[in-house]
């Protein structure tokens, strides 16, 4: 780890405009720190307080945190409520029944709009449907949707009855999609008959019927289609049912199933450095208290913004800032079913200006993408909007170069308003690193503080706090509400995953390598040092490709690593031995086609690698493992300086830096 060493030199600090920090929820540096301090002093009292204030319980608890089965942590164990019930009922009480909670802008431009109290009926009406089809309490429901208001009404439906959703996103393939049916043990399967991108029909129906064919699947009972184009789809009799005759008929209201704090309220597959991904079971009542308690603080959500989060329903981010934290906070939001370049790379900005987006959160790929797309074609500038109505930016998925910050916070934010580069992952449930808006002085490049009661730390490989200005091991001290609870029927995965004996057996992993500043503290995420790749802020994690790969009759043997890329931040390359003579270059074009494409139907097109190279061997040891940083360096393109002594092979080096 001491090979981690902060790179980055970075001086330029934008304070929060006052205008802003003067009505923000968290107003100026003391107030943040006071929260820090009062979590700090009492960490349970400063949990329970929030979990008190800002969510309804069916039945009060009385026990904070438990810690008696760590890592296993137990919050407000004894306690009851219901997701959809403090995302729905709580604003048809309070004041909010007629106002949007969504407004939905399809791919072709076509706008829809949900108020609150038909939010509510609409999802009440889905849940008694599917108890209709006898799903309940504690079953598993996959949903394979596109960006859709009936996607977030699946996601709530399931909170509602109790059941467990596991959304899988649009883009991955039949394979992935029945690997986590079969993971989860889903009993039915909510999908579409086509989901349009970029105005393209992509047909999910029958990439699930495909998936539901390829076997394990014998408990999925149901699948409930939504109509979104009308394309053609097969049928199953007695299997399949279109999602509006699901709710036709069925009662606009349906009593929410107060559950157990703990109760599981999604398992949202992610990547790790094994093969199999890893399926993060969050809860009920610390994930919904951190998603609501975050917009407050972090997008200092207030009744008027329009709130717009890009992201699909299939990642967290999509969970967390989108089916649940703004409908818990009772804000309005843009859901966008399309691409960022469709029909041209102004969309974004175009958006924004016609529906006066005031919140807007996106991911550095994106940003990066517009950015040179703006620069190539001045129509699509954002000079050419009206952007005035922006207030407050986001950036999530991976680092944000200070040059792309630079650009986003004067072309997009005029240099007016705040940018959040907020760190989480799939497994802490919601923010954990970023700045507050209304407080924290910025640094382009720099996730800055742990919010409050979050206690994140750099360590070295034995857990011992590294000094300010060294690199070193991101981690989490001490237990949060909203963090992953196991992984999904392996806990002792879990436990070797997030709490390793190396470090203790008590602090959060989270995978990255970070440096604090030596003055200020802020953090910097140096990326990840596991096997896993953040391709377009799209967590892979090598075996999986590499799985992927060997599964093809041709490959003898293949290693993957990741490269720096401009736009998409990490680029894939595969190293690949062919079972046959090494390809020449024309057959090397073809086979490496053929292989982006079965790596597409194996996992998702967003696994393709970029690069492939045909080697006659690996690099390897004596002892036969595959030296992976030789070939980060052959991936780079960089002189290889580090020792080779201990390689088995040295000329299979040179082969594979010429091998393009
Ligand atoms: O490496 C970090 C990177 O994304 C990883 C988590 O990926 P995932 O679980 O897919 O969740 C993404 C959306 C929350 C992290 O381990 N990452 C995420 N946000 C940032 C980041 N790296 C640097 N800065 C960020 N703001």
């Amino acid at each position: 780890m001491s090979a981690i060493e902060s790179v980055m030199q970075e001086h330029r600090v934008f304070p929060p405009p006052e205008s802003f920090a003067k009505s923000a929820a968290i107003s100026g540096m003391d107030a943040y720190r006071a929260l820090c301090e009062e979590a700090e002093r009492d960490y349970e009292g400063f949990w329970a307080r929030h979990a008190r204030e800002q969510l309804v319980w069916a039945k009060p608890f009385t026990k904070v945190l438990n810690e008696s089965n760590a890592p296993f942590y137990k919050w407000f164990e004894d306690g009851q409520l219901n997701a959809s019930y403090n995302c729905l009922e709580r604003n048809l009480e309070n004041g909010n029944a007629d106002k949007v909670a969504i407004v939905f802008e399809a791919d072709d431009g076509t706008v829809t709009r949900v108020t609150y109290r038909e939010l509510h009926a609409r999802v009440c009406q889905l849940a008694n449907g599917l108890k209709a089809l006898g799903i309940g309490k504690g079953d598993r429901v996959v949903i394979y949707m596109p960006m859709s208001i009936e996607g977030v009404c699946a996601m709530q439906a399931c909170a509602r009855i109790g059941a467990t959703h596991s959304v899988v996103f649009g883009g991955f393939s039949a394979k992935s999609l029945q690997e986590r049916l079969v993971d989860v043990g889903a009993v039915a399967l909510l999908t579409a008959d086509e989901q349009m991108r970029g105005g393209k029909a992509l047909p999910l129906k029958a990439i699930a019927d495909e998936a539901l064919a390829l076997g394990g699947c014998e408990a999925v009972k149901h699948v409930v289609v939504y109509r979104r184009t009308g394309g053609k789809v097969n049928w199953v009799e007695g299997r399949d049912r279109w999602l509006d005759e699901v709710c036709a008929g069925q009662p606009e209201t349906c009593e929410a199933e107060p559950v157990d704090a703990e109760h599981p309220l999604f398992v949202l597959y992610t990547s790790g450095s094994t093969g199999k991904p890893k399926g993060v079971q969050h809860s009920t009542g610390g994930y919904l208290l951190w998603a609501l308690m975050t917009m407050k603080w972090t997008f200092d959500i207030k009744p008027d913004d329009l709130y717009w989060c890009t992201a699909d329903i299939g990642w967290v981010t999509g969970h967390t800032y989108i089916a649940y934290g703004p409908l818990a906070a009772g804000a309005t939001q843009l859901m966008f079913e399309g691409i960022p370049t469709y029909p041209n790379a102004g969309r974004f900005w175009d958006m924004i200006a016609r529906h006066k987006v005031s919140v807007f959160y996106t991911a550095p790929t994106a940003i990066r993408s517009l950015i040179k797309a703006a620069e190539a074609d001045q129509a699509v500038h954002p000079k050419q909007y009206d952007l005035s109505s922006l207030r407050l930016l986001g950036t999530v998925g991976e680092p944000i170069n200070p040059e792309a910050w630079m650009w986003y916070h004067e072309n997009i934010g005029r240099g007016r308003c705040p940018i959040v580069d907020t760190f989480w992952q799939t497994e802490t449930g919601g923010h954990m690193i970023t700045p507050l808006p209304g407080a924290t002085p910025l640094v382009p490049g720099s996730c800055t503080l742990p919010l409050p009661g979050i206690m994140a730390a750099v360590v070295d490989e034995t857990g011992q706090d590294v000094p300010n200005g060294s690199g070193g091991i991101l981690v989490v001290k001490r237990p949060w509400p909203a963090m992953i609870r196991t992984i999904w029927g392996d806990p002792e995965r879990f436990r070797k995953s997030y709490f390793p004996a190396e470090l203790g057996g008590k602090l959060y992993l989270a995978g990255d390598g970070a440096v604090r500043d030596k003055e200020t503290g802020y953090f910097t995420i140096m990326g990840r040092i596991d096997d896993v790749l953040n391709v377009s802020g799209h967590r892979m994690g090598t075996m999986e490709i590499e799985s992927a790969l060997v599964a093809n009759p041709i490959v003898a043997e293949a290693a993957v690593v990741g490269r720096p890329d401009d736009t998409t931040g990490e680029a894939i390359c595969a190293f690949v031995v062919l079972k046959r003579a090494r390809p020449n270059d024309e057959e090397a074009v073809q086979i490496a086609n053929e292989l982006r494409n079965w790596v597409a139907k194996e996992i998702g097109p967003i696994a393709k690698p970029k690069d492939i190279r045909f080697g006659d061997n690996l690099p390897k040891t004596r002892s036969g493992k595959i030296m992976r940083r030789l070939l980060r360096s052959l991936a780079k393109n960089e002189e290889i300086t580090q020792d080779t002594s201990t390689l088995e092979n040295p000329a299979i080096l040179e082969q594979l830096r010429q091998a393009k």
